[in-house]
C-alpha cells in the first residue's frame, strides 16, 4: 500500500518573490518565481481588488455579490517600480507590493498612514479532500483598532477579539454569540487612527474571520475553498466605506412601496379564514395601524407551495381581496422543499425540467422538511429561477398576493446533524457547476431573487416585496429580510438592536427582527419594549411561533395596548422621515440605521457603544432594554440635542441619564432639523395627505433636511416623476431662516406644510415669505408657534 503523507506535510504555503509583472489598463499581474499570481483590479480610487491563484491561472471570474451597476472608475493611476516593492498610486491609496514575499501594505495616499499591513499576507494550505485550497489572509491589526460588520452576528456590535465563521445555518432560538446563525456576509470595517477601510472577502464558501482573537495583533480570514478574493474599500469615512461596499454589492433595485415600510402581523399560523379576519377586524376596532397580515405554512394543502388549504380559505381571492379593501396586504410564506408527491405539479414539472438538486453520483437530493420528504430546487440555475418566478402568477397577478416571504432556504433540512444539504449536491452556478461547499451561502440568496422577479413581473406596475431570512452579500439588492428565530427575552432585545445595527453597517438596510420574540412568550413589558425598538426598524413585524401563546399587540391588557398603539402610530407619523431616508439609501448607500462610530468615528466613545443608533440622519434612538426601568444611562453624541417628548435641549459628548417610563422612550432630535410628519392613517393610503407637519428644532447655525415623496408605488420615480425637497435652515441669535430647494416633478399631494417651531430662543414678530412681508393672520401664525405655508415656499423669514 501506498501512503502518501506529502501533502499534509506541506501546510502553509507562501508565495516567494516576483518574477513578471504585467499591466492591462486597471489590472495588474504580479507573478511569483512559485507560480502564484496577484491580480490587482483598481475599481476606484478607493476600492481595490485582490485576486490571488497559486497555479497562476484563474477560473472564470463571476460573482453573485458584485452588482452590474457599481461604480468603476478612477481619477488617478500610477506603478512605480521601486528598490523593495511595486508602488500603486491612486487619487485615495499608495499600495506597496513587496518584490521578496508578495506582501502588500496601503497607505491614506493623503498623509501616508498605514492603513492596512499583510502579516503573513496571503498563504494557503492544498485541500486532498476536495482538490483546490483553503486560501488565507493575515493582516496586523493595529493599535486601538475596532471592528464592525459581517451582517447578523448576534454579538457585541465592536467584533474586536472574536472569531467568527460564515456558513448560513438555520438557528432555531440562537442565543447571544451563536455563531454562524442565517447569514453570510463576508464583509468587516476596520477603524483604528481615526480612519476606516473596508474588507469585502467575496468567497461563498464556508469562510472564517479572527479579529485578534487567536493572536493579540492580527486579523485574518480564510475559506475553506475558492479564491483569495477580496475588494480593500477605503473611507477613510466610516459611511463611506459602507456605502461604496454597498454601491459594489448593489442598492435594492427599487423604493420599497410605502405600505411596506407600515406596521406587519404575523403569528404561525393565522388560519382559517375567520381567524384572519377576527385579527384585521380588531386593529380596526382599536384604531392600531397595520398596513400587512401574514399567512405561514398552514395557508397550503399540506405544506405544498403554491396551494392552499381550501377547508381553511375555501376561497383565497375574495378573502385577499375583502382584506385589501380593508387596507390589508396580504403577504404568504413560501419555503424552497417541494414535497415529493407525484400528484402534485410543481413536483412533477420540477422533475420533468430536471430542475431539483442532485448528489453528486446522480440521486435527487432528498431531505425533511414541513411537508415530509422534498426535493429541493436549484435555484444557483438561471433556467431554474425564471420556473420558478413563473409559479407567482397565480398568487400574485390572480389571487392578488402582494408580498412573499421565503423561508428555510439556507437551505434547512430536519432531522440531520449539519442541519443542511450535504456537502457533495451539486449545483449550476450560473454555468460553473460545483457542490454545496461553494453553492451554500448563496442558495437562499437565488431562491429570494427568483421570487422577486416573478413578483416584479406578475406584481408590475407595483413594486415587489419579499422577505428572506438566509441571505449572502448583495441580497439586499432584491428582498428585505428579518433576523430569524429569536426567544422572547431581554436578552434578544439587545440582540434584535445590535443586529439590525450590525446589517445596516453590512450593506442590508430593509431588516427587522420578529417583534416581542419568536419562541416563547414575552410578558406585556417586554412587548412593549421591543415595539418601542421595532417601530425604528426599517422593516417592522410582530411574529411569533403561536404555540406560546397570542401575541397582538391588544394581548397585554389595556396598559400596554395603549402604548403600543402609540408608537405604531408614531411609526406611521414618521412615514415621510422613513421613506426619505431610504431613498438615500437607494441613492448613496448610507445605511438607515447609524451605530455611533458610523455616526461619529472620532469620538473614541462610540467605539464599544451597541445600544444608541441613529435612525436615519436626526433622530436619536436607544431603546428600553432591561425590566422595571425607569429610564436609562445613555451617550448622547457631540452636538446639540433636543429631548423628542420635551424639547429639553442638551449638549452632547457625554452620557446623560433619560428618564422613560413605559409609555415613553428615549428619543432624541438633532438641533437644525426639519422632521416630516404624516397624519396618522389606520393603513398607507388611508387618507389623502394635504398636510404635512415639518417640526423644525431651532438651531444657532445651519442644518439640511430633506423630504423625498413620490406615488408611492410604481416606477414612474425613475423617470423624474418624484419631488425632493432640501431645506436649508439657518439659526441667528434673532432670526430663523429656511430655504427650500425643489427637485423632481412629481406633484405631491399635499399643498402646505404645518411648521412646528421648536427652541426658538426669540419672540417672533415679523414673518417674510419669499421676500414679502405676511402679516401672522393669513399665515396662521397660531399660540403655540406653529405656522401654515404653501409647500413651494423658497424662502422663509423668521425674525425678532
Ligand atoms: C421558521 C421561521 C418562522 C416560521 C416557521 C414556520 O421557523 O423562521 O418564522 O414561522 O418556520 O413556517
Amino acid at each position: 500500500m501506498i501512503t502518501n503523507t506529502e501533502l499534509a506535510l506541506k501546510g502553509n504555503q507562501f508565495p516567494n518573490n516576483i518574477v513578471s509583472y504585467n499591466k492591462n489598463i486597471d489590472v495588474l499581474d504580479f507573478r511569483t518565481e512559485n507560480d502564484v499570481t496577484l491580480q490587482i483590479t483598481i475599481v476606484r480610487d478607493s476600492v481595490i481588488r485582490f485576486r490571488y491563484s497559486t497555479t497562476s491561472n484563474f477560473d472564470k471570474d463571476f460573482s453573485y455579490a458584485i452588482t452590474k451597476y457599481a461604480r468603476t472608475g478612477y481619477n488617478y493611476l500610477e506603478i512605480e517600480e521601486a528598490a523593495e516593492d511595486y508602488i500603486i498610486t491612486t487619487q485615495k491609496l499608495i499600495c506597496h507590493i513587496n518584490k521578496i514575499n508578495l506582501k502588500v501594505n496601503i497607505y491614506d495616499a493623503k498623509d501616508n498612514t498605514l492603513i492596512s499591513h499583510d502579516e503573513l499576507g496571503f498563504h494557503w494550505e492544498e485541500s486532498y479532500e476536495f482538490g483546490g485550497d483553503i486560501v488565507k489572509m493575515s493582516k496586523t491589526s493595529q493599535d486601538g483598532e475596532s471592528y464592525y460588520g459581517l451582517g447578523d452576528k448576534p454579538s457585541h456590535l465592536n467584533l474586536k477579539g472574536k472569531r467568527f465563521e460564515n456558513w448560513v445555518t438555520d438557528s432555531y432560538a440562537y442565543g447571544k454569540d451563536t455563531d454562524p446563525i442565517y447569514k453570510a456576509i463576508p464583509f468587516y470595517t476596520g477603524l483604528h487612527h481615526g480612519k476606516s477601510y473596508g474588507i469585502f472577502f467575496d468567497n461563498t464558501f464556508r469562510t472564517f474571520f479572527d479579529f485578534a482573537h487567536e493572536r493579540k495583533n492580527v486579523t485574518s480570514f480564510w475559506a475553506q475553498g475558492g479564491e483569495m478574493n477580496y475588494y480593500f474599500i477605503y473611507g477613510p469615512k466610516m459611511t463611506d466605506v459602507v456605502a461604496n461596499y454597498t454601491d459594489l454589492t448593489g442598492k435594492p433595485h427599487q423604493l420599497p412601496a410605502l405600505w411596506t415600510l407600515g406596521y406587519h402581523q404575523c403569528k404561525w399560523s393565522y388560519y382559517p379564514e375567520s381567524k384572519v379576519k377576527e385579527v384585521t377586524a380588531k386593529f380596526r376596532e382599536l384604531q392600531i395601524p397595520c398596513d400587512a397580515i401574514y399567512l405561514d405554512i398552514d395557508y397550503m394543502e399540506g405544506f405544498r407551495c403554491f396551494t392552499w388549504n381550501k377547508e381553511y380559505f375555501p376561497d383565497p381571492k375574495r378573502m385577499v381581496q375583502e382584506l385589501l379593501e380593508d387596507g390589508f396586504k396580504t403577504i404568504v410564506i413560501i419555503d424552497p422543499g417541494i414535497k415529493i408527491d407525484k400528484d402534485y405539479e410543481v413536483f412533477k414539472e420540477g422533475l420533468e425540467n430536471d430542475y431539483f438538486c442532485r448528489r453528486a453520483d446522480g440521486p435527487y437530493m432528498k431531505g425533511k422538511v414541513w411537508p415530509g420528504e422534498c426535493y429541493f430546487p436549484d435555484f444557483t440555475n438561471p433556467k431554474v429561477r425564471d420556473w420558478w418566478a413563473g409559479l407567482f402568477k397565480e398568487l400574485i397577478e390572480d389571487i392578488g398576493v402582494k408580498g412573499v416571504w421565503n423561508d428555510m432556504n439556507e437551505p434547512a433540512i430536519m432531522e440531520v446533524p449539519n442541519k443542511t444539504f450535504p456537502d457533495d449536491v451539486r449545483h449550476d452556478y450560473d454555468g460553473n457547476p460545483c457542490s454545496h461547499r461553494k453553492a451554500h451561502n448563496v442558495y437562499g440568496m437565488q431562491m429570494a431573487r427568483a421570487t422577486y422577479q416573478g413578483l416584479k413581473k406578475f406584481g408590475y406596475p407595483k413594486r415587489p416585496f419579499v422577505i428572506t431570512r438566509a441571505a449572502y452579500a448583495g441580497t439586499q439588492r432584491y428582498t428585505s429580510s428579518w433576523t430569524g428565530d429569536n426567544i422572547a427575552t431581554w436578552e434578544h432585545l439587545w440582540i434584535a438592536n445590535v443586529q439590525a445595527q450590525r446589517m445596516a453597517l453590512s450593506g442590508f438596510s430593509f431588516i427587522g427582527s420578529d417583534i416581542g420574540g419568536f419562541a416563547e412568550q414575552p410578558n406585556g413589558e417586554l412587548y412593549a419594549r421591543w415595539i418601542q425598538l421595532g417601530v425604528f426598524h426599517p422593516f417592522c413585524r410582530t411574529h411569533s411561533s403561536g404555540d406560546h401563546g397570542e401575541q397582538e399587540p391588544w394581548m397585554f391588557g389595556e396598559e400596554i395596548t395603549r402604548v403600543v398603539k402609540k408608537f405604531i402610530e408614531l411609526r406611521y407619523q414618521l412615514l415621510p422621515y422613513l421613506y426619505t431616508s431610504f431613498w438615500h439609501y437607494l441613492n448613496e448607500g448610507t445605511p438607515i440605521l447609524k451605530s455611533l462610530v458610523l455616526y461619529d468615528q472620532e469620538d473614541i466613545q462610540t467605539h464599544y457603544r451597541t445600544d444608541e443608533f441613529i435612525f436615519g440622519d436626526q433622530i436619536l434612538v436607544c431603546p428600553i432594554i432591561e425590566a422595571n426601568s425607569k429610564g436609562r444611562r445613555l451617550y448622547l453624541p457631540k452636538g446639540n440635542w433636543y429631548n423628542y417628548w420635551n424639547n429639553k435641549f442638551s449638549s452632547g459628548g457625554k452620557e446623560v441619564w433619560v428618564e422613560a417610563d413605559l409609555d415613553s422612550m428615549p428619543l432624541f432630535i438633532k438641533e437644525g432639523a426639519i422632521i416630516p410628519k404624516y397624519p396618522i392613517q389606520q393603513y398607507v393610503g388611508e387618507k389623502e395627505i394635504n398636510e404635512v407637519v415639518l417640526e423644525v428644532y431651532y438651531k444657532k447655525g445651519k442644518e439640511n433636511s430633506f423630504l423625498y415623496d413620490d406615488a408611492h408605488d410604481g416606477y414612474d420615480y425613475t423617470k423624474g416623476r418624484f419631488s425632493l425637497r432640501t431645506f436649508k435652515l439657518t439659526g441667528k441669535t434673532n432670526e430663523l431662516i429656511i430655504q427650500q430647494h425643489k427637485a423632481g416633478t412629481f406633484i405631491t399631494g399635499y399643498k402646505t406644510f404645518k411648521l412646528k417651531l421648536i427652541g426658538v430662543p426669540f419672540n417672533i414678530s415679523k414673518i417674510q415669505i419669499d421676500n414679502e412681508e405676511i402679516d401672522f393672520e393669513a399665515v396662521k401664525v397660531n399660540g403655540d408657534n406653529t405656522l401654515i405655508i404653501d409647500k413651494d415656499f423658497t424662502s422663509l423669514h423668521i425674525m425678532q
